[in-house]
C-alpha cells in the first residue's frame, strides 16, 4: 500500500467518527438510541425556505447548472452586506468583503491554508468547534490553546496569554455564541480582541455561526465588526447550517477584512468552485426575507433545554442551562476522571450518545457536550426509559 502523507498519519479521527460506529455497532433498535453527539440539525428547513429553492430552480434552469463566479453571485453577497447593516449596523463592501462558501467549515480550513506555513503559531479559545483543530493540524500550525473556564463565563483571560505569543500568533480564533459551551459574549470581548490584534498584528477570527440562536431576549450575540477598527485586523465566519437547518445545503460566507478575503479567493479558486448558484441565491432570498426564520428554532431549543435541565436535574444531575447555541455544556458525574469514560458507559447504559469534552480542546475532559438535537417527544421517551433514571448521576 501506499503511505498517506505524513500529515495524514498524524491525524487522530475526527470524533464523531467515533460515536458514529459506537452508534453503528449497537445491536438495539434505533427508537432506542438518543443521538445527543454531533450538532447536526434534526428539523427540515422552513417550508417557505423549500418553496424559494423550488422558484430558483425553475428561475434560471440554465445559468443555475455553470460554475458560479469564484467570489460568489453579487446578488448573494448584497444580500450579505444588506443584513449586516439591519442586523448589526455594520456597512460591508459587497464586493471586496464578502465571499461566500461551501459552508463556514470550507473557509475555515481554507483560511489555515492561505495563512499558515508549518510551524506557525495561532491562538484558539478553547474548548471549541473542533474542526478549528483539525485543519490547523493539516497545516501542521502550532496551537495555543485558550482556555474557556465556567469561572470566567467562558469569556477569554487574554491576560493570561503571555506576549511572546501574542507576538508570534497569525490568528486569533473567537465563536461567540459558542459550541460547544453555549456561551455568549458582549461586544467588548471583541473590542479588546481587536486592540490586542492591533498592538502585536494579528488576525481575529470570530465565528458567528450561532449568531441568531441567543435562547433569551437579553443574550448578546454582537458580530466583531462592530468595533470600529475590526475591517482592518478582523474576518467573521457566518453559516446557514445551524439559524436555519440547512446543514446539507453547504452554504456559509465569511467578511471582513479584505486582504484576507482575497487570499482565501486564491486558495479557494485553485481548490474548489463556489456554491451551486439556485443555493447562493436561495441564501439571499433568506437574509433579504421580512421573515425572521430563526426565531421557531431558538423557541425549539429553549423548549428543549428546559426539558434537559428538568429532566437530568430530577435525576440529580445538576446541569447549567446555556444561554444560547443548542447545547448544554458541563461536568460529568464525579467518579469519572475522564468524559470519555462516561459517555461510552453512558451510552452502554442507556442508548444516550453524548460527545466527551476531550474532542473540543485539552483542558475539558471531564465535560461532555450534549446537542439539543432530538425532539420533545423523543426528549420525553429519553426521561421515561427506565435505564436512563436507573443510571447514578452523583
Ligand atoms: C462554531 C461552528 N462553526 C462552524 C460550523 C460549521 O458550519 P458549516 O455547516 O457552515 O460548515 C459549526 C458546525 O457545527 C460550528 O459549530
Amino acid at each position: 500500500m501506499i503511505r498517506p502523507a505524513s500529515r495524514v498519519q498524524k491525524m487522530g479521527r475526527y470524533v464523531f467518527e467515533e460515536i458514529a460506529r459506537m452508534k453503528r455497532e449497537d445491536p438495539r433498535p434505533a427508537e432506542d438510541i438518543f443521538d445527543l453527539g454531533v450538532g447536526s440539525p434534526d428539523q427540515p428547513p422552513d417550508p417557505a425556505i423549500i418553496e424559494m429553492m423550488a422558484k430558483q430552480l425553475r428561475a434560471r434552469p440554465l445559468e443555475n447548472h455553470r460554475y458560479s463566479p469564484f467570489d460568489g453571485a453579487p446578488e448573494f453577497r448584497r444580500a450579505v452586506a444588506n443584513w449586516y447593516e439591519r442586523r448589526f449596523n455594520v456597512s460591508v463592501d459587497p464586493d471586496k468583503e464578502v465571499l461566500p462558501l461551501i459552508g463556514s467549515k470550507d473557509g475555515i480550513s481554507k483560511l489555515m491554508l492561505a495563512y499558515l506555513d508549518p510551524g506557525d503559531t495561532i491562538v484558539v479559545a478553547t474548548p471549541c468547534y473542533p474542526a478549528y483543530l483539525g485543519a490547523a493540524k493539516i497545516v501542521e500550525a502550532n496551537v495555543i490553546e485558550l482556555p474557556l473556564l465556567p469561572e470566567n463565563n467562558y469569556l477569554p483571560d487574554f491576560a493570561a496569554v503571555p506576549h511572546q505569543v501574542w507576538d508570534h500568533a497569525k490568528f486569533l480564533f473567537l465563536n461567540y455564541p459558542n459550541n460547544p459551551v453555549g456561551a455568549a459574549a458582549p461586544l467588548s470581548t471583541f473590542k479588546e480582541a481587536v486592540a490586542l490584534a492591533e498592538k502585536f498584528d494579528f488576525i481575529v477570527v470570530s465565528d458567528l455561526a450561532y449568531s441568531e440562536l441567543a435562547l433569551e431576549p437579553n443574550v448578546p450575540t454582537p458580530s466583531i465588526m462592530q468595533v470600529p477598527e475590526a475591517a482592518d485586523v478582523a474576518i467573521e465566519f457566518h453559516s446557514f447550517s445551524k439559524s436555519y437547518n440547512m446543514a446539507g445545503w453547504r452554504l456559509g460566507y465569511v467578511l471582513g477584512n479584505r486582504e484576507v478575503i482575497s487570499n482565501l479567493v486564491k486558495i479557494k479558486s485553485n481548490m474548489d468552485f463556489a456554491v451551486f448558484l439556485a443555493i447562493q441565491r436561495t441564501g439571499a432570498d433568506i437574509l433579504e426575507s421580512e421573515i425572521d426564520f430563526a426565531e421557531a428554532q431558538r423557541k425549539r431549543y429553549r423548549a428543549r433545554r428546559d426539558l434537559f435541565i428538568e429532566g437530568f436535574g430530577k435525576l440529580g444531575w445538576k446541569l447549567t442551562p446555556p444561554p444560547a447555541a443548542m447545547y448544554i455544556w458541563d461536568r460529568v458525574p464525579k467518579r469519572y476522571a475522564d468524559a470519555t469514560e462516561f459517555a461510552k458507559e453512558f451510552f452502554k447504559a442507556t442508548g444516550v450518545i453524548v460527545s466527551p469534552g476531550s474532542a473540543f480542546g485539552s483542558h475539558s475532559k471531564e465535560f461532555m457536550r450534549i446537542s439539543m438535537v432530538v425532539d420533545e417527544q423523543k426528549i420525553e421517551k429519553l426521561f421515561g426509559k427506565v435505564r436512563v433514571s436507573g443510571f447514578k448521576f452523583d
